[in-house]
């Protein structure tokens, strides 16, 4: 038997990139009528799966954004600038979008009363912190970026009780696989890859040491679903794996998959960059019975093909 969804209409900002692809792609399947909004600045329209209904459009322009919420029950808030370098270049075109644009969507929210909101947050909110990362760790940020999505948490936290709406924030770790945009600046496993089938080394920033929670898009896209199943009102979750891997072993491991005879270069840590970053999943599994089901291991080599195929 078919199940009976909790939100009929679903809009997703950023539905175009990477992560919001995926989160649009599961609300197909699970019968929910889907509205994208993307200016298509990252994103791509062949990234939006069939079903969705795209709008091209900013967030910030209103009339675009109150068409593309009109009947929405829920929305997954992704659009957003993401580079913490980028972020430090151009601190103000990523506060527009990604505090001013939040703002914008709460505005449009409260005027079409939505249900829920699920924000994507960003393990960036936290700077330097021992590990295992907890949701009640130190919030610190140490770039733009993470300054505009701690922000932009509280304002959706604020805005939801203010209005009765839900919210749910994901703090998404670092995440891979398939659709990711290359850029210089955001998905090291993404880069890599294309560096070495481009026959170029991967390039190092810092020691190679540091450690990262990699997390497979498909497990994030299933958390997103998870918070917009469960009856949770409000919550702040990490969507991580709890595993660290080094930079150095990712660049290890795909160079033996693609071109053993590549040595890596190493140049000097990127500021904004935290040392290490794993996150505690303790809270995401007991509230959302969420485990992630894709192990980077396994997935590494899949993403390798897509990216090889892509063109
Ligand atoms: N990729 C990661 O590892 C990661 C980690 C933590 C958090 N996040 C967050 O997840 C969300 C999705 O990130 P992603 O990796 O899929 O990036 P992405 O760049 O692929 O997706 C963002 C999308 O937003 C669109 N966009 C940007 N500005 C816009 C605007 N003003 N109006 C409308 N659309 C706009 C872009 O065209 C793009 O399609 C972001 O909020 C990001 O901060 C990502």
């Amino acid at each position: 038997m078919k199940k009976r969804n909790k939100y009929k209409k679903a809009l997703v900002t950023g539905g175009a990139g990477f992560i919001g692809s995926h989160i649009a792609g599961r609300l197909i399947e699970a019968g929910i009528e889907t509205v994208i909004i993307d200016d298509l600045s990252m994103g791509k329209a062949s990234n939006v799966p069939k079903g969705a209904k795209l709008i091209i459009g900013n967030i910030l322009d209103r009339p675009v954004l109150l068409k593309a919420m009109r009947g929405a029950d829920i929305v997954f808030h992704d659009a957003a600038k993401v580079s913490i370098r980028n972020s430090f270049r151009d601190f103000y075109a990523d506060a527009q979008t990604n505090c001013m644009g939040t703002v914008c969507v709460l505005r449009a929210m409260a005027e079409e009363k939505v249900k829920k909101i699920i924000y994507a947050s960003s393990m960036a909110v936290y700077g330097k912190n021992p590990l295992p990362i907890r949701e009640s760790s130190k919030l610190e940020p140490i770039s733009p970026y993470g300054v505009g999505k701690l922000a932009s948490e509280r304002y959706c936290f604020l805005m939801a009780k203010a209005n009765h709406f839900d919210c749910v924030v994901l703090r998404y770790f670092n995440t891979y696989g398939p659709r990711q945009t290359l850029t210089p600046y955001v998905g090291v496993i993404t880069i890599f890859v294309n560096r070495l089938l481009q026959g170029k080394p991967p390039v190092i920033f810092g020691s190679g040491r540091q450690v990262r929670d990699f997390i497979h898009v498909a497990d994030v896209a299933e958390a997103n679903i998870l918070a917009m199943e469960k009856n949770i009102n409000f919550g702040i979750f990490n969507v991580g794996t709890g595993i660290g891997t080094s930079v150095n072993k990712i660049a290890t491991l795909l160079i033996g998959m693609i071109n053993k005879k590549i040595k890596p270069q190493h140049a000097s840590l990127r500021a904004g960059e935290p040392d290490d970053s794993v996150a505690s999943t303790v809270l995401l599994r007991k509230a959302l019975g969420f485990v992630p089901h894709n192990k980077l291991e396994d997935k590494i080599e899949e993403l390798v093909d897509f990216i090889r195929t892509d063109k």
